[in-house]
This record gives C-alpha cells, structure tokens and sequence, in this order.
C-alpha cells in the first residue's frame, strides 16, 4: 500500500469524494434551487484533468474513490473517466471505485459499471410514492430510478439506499422503505438534513426530523441492536433482529465521527474541501493546468491542503438555530 496522506490530526485522508458536474436532472428541494445557474463548460475540469488529479490522490495513497455529482451519471463522457479510474483497481492501488447516485441513468449505465469493477452504489431514494418522488425531486419519475436500481442489481452491484430524513414528507415511509429494502435486499441508510444551500430565508429546522426519533418510532416495533462496526464512513449501524437487517444512520449534525474523518472532497472545478460543513478550500485546478507534464506542484498544492483540513465542522442545530449555514449547495461538494 502506498503510504496515505496524513492530516494535523493524525487521520489518514484514503478516501476522496469526486464531483464531476454540478448539473442534475432532477432539482430535490433539499439539494437544489429550483432555478439554479449551473457553471460555464469552461470552468468545468475536462476528463483528462480529472483523470490526472484523481491519479494523483491514488498515487498519494487513496485507496477508496466516490464519484458524485450533482448527478455524476448526466456528465457527458463519464463512463470514459470511470475506464480510466478502472486502471488503478486493476492495478490493486485503489480498492474501491463507486458512485452515490439518483439512479435516473442506471437502467443504461448498471452493466458496464460491473464491468469496470464496481461493486456497491449508494442511490438516493426518499420516498415509494410517484407523486410525493415528483415533488420532493420536483419532476423526477420514480419509475425510471426503480429500473435503474433493479438494473444495478441485476449486474450485481449491491445497492444501498440514502434516505434523507424530513419531517412531514417522508415519515410516513419509514417502515414501507424498509420492508421493501428487506424484500428487494438493499442496505438502508437515513440521513439528517443538512442546512446547506440557500434557503429562501427561513431555515431548514422545518423539514428537520431527528434520526433520534426515527430511531424510536423503529423501536416501537422492533428489537434493535447497536452495532459497533463503522463502515469508515460517517454512518452507525443498528441491526434489526426481526428482519435481520442492518441499518445505517448518518447524523451530521453531530461529530461523532469527525474524529476518524478520512476524506476530503473535490469539485468539479477542482476545488479541494477539506471538510463538507466548513467554507475553507484549495484551488487544484491552478497548479494542475499550469504544470500539465510536472505532477509535482499537483503533489505539493495537496499535501498543502491536506495540511489545513480542521478538526470538525461547524454546523449546530443546538439551541434550535443553525450557525454556520452553508452558502454552497450540497450539489457542489456532492454530498
Ligand atoms: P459509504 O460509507 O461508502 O457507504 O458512503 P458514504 O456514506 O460516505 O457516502 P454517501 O455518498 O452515501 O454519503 C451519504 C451522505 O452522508 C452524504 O450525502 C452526506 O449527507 C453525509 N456525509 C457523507 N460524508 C460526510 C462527512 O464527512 N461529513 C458529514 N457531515 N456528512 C457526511
Ligand atoms: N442534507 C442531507 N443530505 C443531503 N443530500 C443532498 N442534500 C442534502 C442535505 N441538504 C444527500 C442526497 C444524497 C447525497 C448525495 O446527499 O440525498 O443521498
Ligand atoms: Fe440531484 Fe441528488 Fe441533489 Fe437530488 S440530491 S437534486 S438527485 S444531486
């Protein structure tokens, strides 16, 4: 193994969250104005870029890579920069390649993911009801991301389900979601909402529903047990013993897993955040278009970055009142 980057916390950064566009084909209203200015081609990193500064975290010892978007899947030639990530699986430097998706694409783009050596995807799915899909994505066809999940599991990909908890939409849904990622055998994850975006001046305390309450109404049916394996990622786990399910929440508003945070995310521009709930980034796009042959000024910038990346974030529901809000969009960083 190639030795990792380390931060001012002793945390090995061997996970990077790639965004490859800021465009979507759907607008959740969580994520997305409904009118939102998407970036000039021009400020965009081609594939090529991409494709080098991603190798350039590999070579730093990144061993785990998620593409994101926006909807990564509406990119025009995606599936080339997926090929060339694939050379680094091939090569053992990277472990795993994924992507967190709104699945709107993946009924065409399942298979040959598979083929490439994708092995899991996580895709956002809040709700089973057409209608209520409709106006939480505010025009997506639920159907079409239904195929595409079915598709990813028919080329045997393994889906995990990102739900995002809000309170007075989805509910209702806890339990139907887990029946039917019990039948169709998904991992289920629930996410607290995060006040990122802009918010049209009131708060996004409204749509907050606590996993904390999620978790009781869940208890009011069923046996839990708490889990101690962490994935790396931000999520606990609880295992339902009826069902034999495991379920995962992920509750950014707290820090506890700040702590063993190992990842750093890139936008589409090469921006470089250090952390999903703080304004402090590193440009990467400079240093990689103004030395295309000399990869080390790349190096450099990123170990550079590395070296700001804070101990935990700022956001804080406490107290009933979000400090810290994000200007930025959750599309921009991808969550
Ligand atoms: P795996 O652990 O690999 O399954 O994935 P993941 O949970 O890291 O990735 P996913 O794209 O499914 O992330 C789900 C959501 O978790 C994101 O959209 C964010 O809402 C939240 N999240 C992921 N990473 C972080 C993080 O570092 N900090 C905070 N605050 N939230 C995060
Ligand atoms: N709060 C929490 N999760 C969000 N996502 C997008 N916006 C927010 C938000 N404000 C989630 C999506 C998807 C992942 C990439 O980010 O539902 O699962
Ligand atoms: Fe698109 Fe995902 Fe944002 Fe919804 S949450 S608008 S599907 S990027």
């Amino acid at each position: 193994d190639l030795a990792p980057l380390i931060d001012p916390f002793a945390r090995a950064i061997r996970y990077l969250r790639v965004s490859v566009t800021d465009r979507c084909d759907f607008r959740c209203t969580y994520c997305m104005a409904e009118h939102m200015t998407f970036l000039p081609k021009a400020d965009l990193l081609t594939l090529e870029e991409l494709d080098r500064l991603c190798s350039a975290f590999v070579g730093l010892g990144v061993q785990k890579l998620r593409v994101t978007g926006g909807e990564p899947l509406v990119r025009r030639g995606i599936m080339t920069f997926f090929e060339s990530m694939a050379r680094h699986l091939q090569s053992g430097a990277l472990h795993e390649l994924t992507l967190t998706t709104n699945g709107s694409q993946l009924a065409r783009y399942a298979q040959p993911l598979a083929d490439l050596g994708v092995r899991r995807i996580n895709v956002s799915l809040d709700t089973l009801i057409p209608e209520k899909f409709a106006a939480i994505t505010r025009w997506g066809r639920l159907a079409q991301v239904l195929d595409g999940i079915a598709a990813a599991k028919a080329a045997g990909i393994r889906v995990k389900i990102n739900t995002v908890a809000l309170k007075g939409v989805n509910e209702e849904e806890l339990f139907p979601l887990l029946d039917w990622c019990a039948r169709e055998d998904h991992d289920l994850t629930f996410i607290e909402v995060m006040p990122m975006g802009d918010l049209g001046g009131e708060d996004r305390l409204d749509q907050y529903w606590s996993l904390r309450d999620l978790r009781d109404r869940l208890s009011g049916r069923f046996t839990l047990t708490d889990l101690a394996e962490r994935s790396g990622g931000p999520a606990r786990y609880v295992r339902i013993m009826e069902t034999g399910q495991k379920i995962g929440f992920i509750t950014p508003l707290t820090h506890n897993f700040c702590e063993s945070c190992n990842r750093v995310r890139l936008t589409c521009t090469g921006e470089l955040y250090m952390c999903l709930g703080q304004e402090d980034m590193a440009d990467l796009r400079a240093p990689l278009r103004a030395h295309p042959d000399d990869p080390r000024p790349l190096e450099q910038a990123i170990r550079a970055a590395i070296a700001r990346k804070p101990k935990g974030h700022d956001f804080d529901y406490t107290r009933q009142r979000v400090r810290g809000q994000m200007s930025r969009h959750m599309s921009h960083t991808g969550g």
